[in-house]
């Protein structure tokens, strides 16, 4: 799938923001990703061309930032926190339970599209470790029982 005319005017609506033209990488990183899904290598060469840059720049930037995608993502991210404070409190135990029970690895998606699954960084819940994300609501206190019922309820 390639970036729609509308994608490529916000794009050079975003570039004469800029004193150069790869100043406005993110924002149309943004825009293709809020219209494809995910950054593809072949969404990444159509940004190179519109940039002039090389297609391993645009993927450079799409896998340092954890809010782009490389590959279609499910309905729903389900983001553990991993970091040291969750992880005394049992995050890595309920991240590998979570795992078993979806039958996917952290970075996968289940086969029927609902739910993608990743570690996370600190989100400022520690002292209600261990905690998940899903989308923007925090669920917190969790053992692996109620975090499935958590995941069960999304469609
Ligand atoms: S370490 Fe998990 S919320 Fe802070």
């Amino acid at each position: 799938m390639s970036l729609s005319e509308q994608v490529r005017d916000g794009i050079a609506r975003e570039m004469a923001k800029y004193p150069k033209k790869r100043g406005a990488l993110l924002p149309a990183l943004h825009l293709a990703q809020a219209e494809l899904g995910h950054i593809s290598v072949e969404t990444a060469k159509e940004l190179a061309e519109v940039f002039e840059i090389r297609p391993i720049d645009v993927m450079e930037v799409v896998s340092f930032y954890n809010m782009f995608y490389d590959r279609p993502q499910g309905r729903h991210h389900v983001y553990v926190c991993t970091n040291l404070p969750c992880s005394l409190r049992g995050a890595r135990t309920l991240m590998r339970g979570i795992e078993a029970r979806l039958g996917i690895e952290a970075g996968e998606t289940t086969a029927d599209g609902r739910i993608t699954l990743g570690h996370e960084e600190c989100l400022g819940a520690c002292a209600y470790a261990p905690m998940l994300r899903v989308g923007g609501t925090y669920h917190e206190d969790l053992d692996l029982e109620k975090a499935m019922q958590i995941l069960d309820g999304l469609e």
